[in-house]
């Protein structure tokens, strides 16, 4: 440590990190190859200068105050019509006092309880479970951006891969030039909340400002504005959906769920992942999907998550014909709320069909 901090060799070292980071642009921070270094904090001016107008990162929101005029003239325009569908169990996501006063014909059409997907209260849309496209999985992660992302999506990158990227609004500030390298390499953005807690739990002004300040996030970092969202744990009910409507969201939840955020919680261990993944390309190559593709739960989460996805990348693209973002599937060419950004439809997508 001695000969480090003291003399020619520790000025050398500097310089060679000096130069070899630049951690100010989306171009330098996706240059870094090393986790460590990726996931060392730094500061990014527009983000500092705009924290005063966002919650505290990481914690549940709970009001949208008077002086961000925008967000609270919006919820005051739906609060009188939002379903008057009263808040369950825990942000932390025990329902147990709840449920058992819940009624068996799942009125509230609570995702939870027994999977609904089809909404009962009037005029909102089913919830986007699987992608319309034969023989197609509708690819993509949730709970980014990582901060250690770089080799997941240099890997992407290298097979011409996009995907539709679910991101947190709190690890959009903590992360944002990651949050932009998604948009720079093409991937889809939606939005995933801003603290990552159960929606239905929350009052209505707390569950509008957790997709506001996600969607403001990743607006104010990346330029865009998201058109989808996906529900932590898919935890929503015909309240949220509704609000989720009123701010412009599709929400998108899935069929298949590979349970890779589990591993090492609550005895879920990586064979069990797996075999989740096992069973998709066997379903795949059983021609479950031969009228309507799939959409499987996957993450962007971690080291093993994000090595998995690759690992399991190959065989995946083998078992269906495209892999493609949801949007693609969709033949949503126009994304974002503006305009000017686009995305390819499902005949003209270069995606790989191996
Ligand atoms: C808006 O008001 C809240 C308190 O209600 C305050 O914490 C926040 O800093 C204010 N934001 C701005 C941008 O002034
Ligand atoms: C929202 O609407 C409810 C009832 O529809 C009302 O009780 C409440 O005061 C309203 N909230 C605000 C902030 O206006
Ligand atoms: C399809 O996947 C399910 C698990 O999601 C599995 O139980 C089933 O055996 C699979 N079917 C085929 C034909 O592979
Ligand atoms: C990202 O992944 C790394 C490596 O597994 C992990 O240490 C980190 O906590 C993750 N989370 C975020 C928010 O970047
Ligand atoms: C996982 O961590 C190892 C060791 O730090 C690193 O070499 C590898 O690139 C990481 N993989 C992913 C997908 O981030
Ligand atoms: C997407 O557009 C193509 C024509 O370009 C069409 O064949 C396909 O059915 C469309 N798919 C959806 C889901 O709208
Ligand atoms: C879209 O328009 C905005 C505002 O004019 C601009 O800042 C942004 O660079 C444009 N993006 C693209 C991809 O053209
Ligand atoms: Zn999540």
């Amino acid at each position: 440590m001695h000969l480090l901090t003291s003399g020619p060799s520790f000025a050398l070292l500097l310089a060679l990190h000096t130069h070899a980071q630049d951690r100010t642009t989306e171009a330098g921070e996706a240059a870094i190859d090393a986790p460590t270094l990726e996931c060392a904090p730094y500061s990014y001016p527009p983000v500092v200068a705009a924290l005063a107008s966002f919650p505290p990162i990481w914690t549940p929101v709970t009001s949208v105050p008077a002086n961000d005029t925008e967000g609270r003239a919006k919820f005051l325009a739906m609060n009188a019509s939002i379903p008057n569908i009263t808040p369950k169990g825990t942000m932390a996501g025990d329902f147990s006092s709840f449920t058992p006063t819940y009624s068996t014909t799942d009125p509230d059409c609570w995702w939870t309880f027994h999977q609904c997907v089809t909404p009962k209260f009037k005029g909102l849309n089913a919830d986007i479970a699987n992608v319309p496209e034969p023989r197609t999985l509708g690819y993509g992660f949730d709970d980014g951006p990582n901060c250690s992302h770089n080799a997941f999506y240099d890997y992407l990158t290298a097979q011409q891969q996009k995907a539709t990227m679910f991101f947190i609004g709190s690890n959009v500030l903590d992360w944002p030039l990651e949050a932009q390298r998604a948009v720079a390499d093409g991937h889809q953005i939606c939005a995933h909340t801003w603290s990552h807690r159960y929606m239905t739990a929350f009052p209505n002004e707390g569950a509008f400002g957790e997709l506001w300040y996600s969607m403001q996030a990743i607006k104010l970092v990346t330029g865009v504005t998201p058109t989808c969202w996906r529900p932590p744990f898919g935890d929503v009910d015909d309240r949220i959906r509704y609000i989720a409507s009123q701010l412009g969201l599709e929400t998108i939840i899935w069929q298949f769920n590979s349970n890779d955020w589990e591993v090492g919680l609550n005895g879920v261990t990586t064979d069990q992942v797996q075999a989740n993944y096992d069973a998709l390309v066997a379903n795949a190559s059983a021609g479950m999907f031969n009228s309507a593709g799939a959409i499987m739960l996957t993450h962007e989460l971690n080291n093993y998550t994000m090595q998995t996805a690759m690992d399991n990348y190959p065989r995946l693209a083998a078992a269906f014909d495209h892999l493609v973002p949801i949007a693609v599937a969709q033949n949503k060419t126009q994304p974002y709320v503006e305009t000017n950004y686009t995305m390819p439809d499902f005949a003209a997508c270069a995606c790989p069909s191996p």
